[in-house]
């Protein structure tokens, strides 16, 4: 376990520019100068994937054994040991690499973390299962072991670029609105949209009593029956993007993802997935966390 050689300080060299909250860990920790092999831990509070302390009910969690609330009934009716010891405080930290947790005497595996993008054809609900038994996103994904969910969701009618993952953490880094992660859509919808209506799409429609963020709205082709508008979003509300319209007097047709944050769906055929690169993973973790530009492109300029 760590704990002790946790320590908050002022780090040499390039990660000096994002210093400020970083917390390292090192093997080796010498505080002149820090020449050891330095772990990132935590940027802003957040953990990052180099970070390997987890509380305990969350390793129960993540290596399959039961969600995080029931693991923490496990913990607390003093099932699981950690190195031998009987543990009964869920928060506690242990490190699932040098730690050994049983549970009833059997020692769980942690899960490796995967991170799916798939282009969700329409047809499927964006959950791991469905009451009306409609098929869902993961019967797409057989080969897949891991216990997936997806990262926010997209309706049974949507298409588009939809991601999967079993890291929590990653998940709510993408989702909330807090981290203004770009989405953009292609949205067909009934009408000639005029120009005032591209006004107050981009300016905020009231939802439910409160106003949508600033969106992007060009429109990529316009005839008398309908019009095919690209809408940049950085919040994920439900339906959003077909109440917008139906706000405007344009209800949606047909609805498509096509860009998350730097994603696209280039060489991903509707129906297929591909896993996300360890790159593309931080990346998308650095987009959020506010350590990139929001107009970051791999392999192009960073224009924020
Ligand atoms: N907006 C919608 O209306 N539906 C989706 O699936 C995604 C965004």
């Amino acid at each position: 376990m760590y704990g002790n050689d946790r320590f908050r300080g002022e780090v040499t060299g390039k990660l000096c520019e994002i210093a400020n909250s970083i917390t390292v860990r090192s093997s080796n920790v010498k505080p002149q100068g820090f020449s050891g092999n330095l772990h990132i831990v935590s940027y802003k509070g957040f953990e990052t994937e180099r970070k390997m302390e987890t509380r305990l009910a969350k390793a129960l969690a993540r290596a399959g054994i039961s969600s995080r609330r029931k693991a923490e009934e496990l913990i607390k009716q003093g099932l699981v040991t950690v190195n031998g010891r009987v543990i009964t405080e869920p928060g506690t930290v242990i490190d699932p690499d040098s730690d050994v947790v049983r549970v009833s005497g059997n020692p769980i595996y942690r899960e490796r973390s995967v991170y799916v993008l798939l282009n969700k054809p329409a047809g499927y609900i964006s959950s791991v299962k469905d009451e009306r038994g409609r098929k869902t996103v993961l019967d797409l994904l057989p080969e897949v072991k891991e216990r997936l969910f997806p990262v926010g969701r997209l309706d049974y009618d949507t298409r588009g670029l939809l991601l999967l993952t079993n890291d929590g953490e990653f998940a709510n880094l993408m989702s909330h609105p807090r981290y203004h992660i770009a989405k953009v859509y292609h949205a067909r919808c009934r009408g000639k949209v005029a120009q005032d209506a591209i006004k107050k799409l981009q300016q905020g429609i009231l939802l439910d009593g409160v106003p949508t963020l600033p969106a992007r709205v060009k429109v990529l082709k316009r005839s008398k029956q309908d019009t095919l508008l690209e809408i940049e979003l950085h919040e994920g509300r439900k339906r959003q993007i077909k109440r917008m319209l139906l706000e405007v007097g344009h209800p949606v047709i047909e609805l498509m993802r096509v860009r998350f944050g730097p994603l696209d769906l280039k060489g991903v055929p509707e129906g297929e997935y591909r896993l996300l690169t360890r790159d593309e993973v931080e990346t998308m973790k650095n987009l959020a966390l506010g350590m990139v530009g929001s107009r970051y492109r791999p392999g192009g300029k960073s224009s924020t």
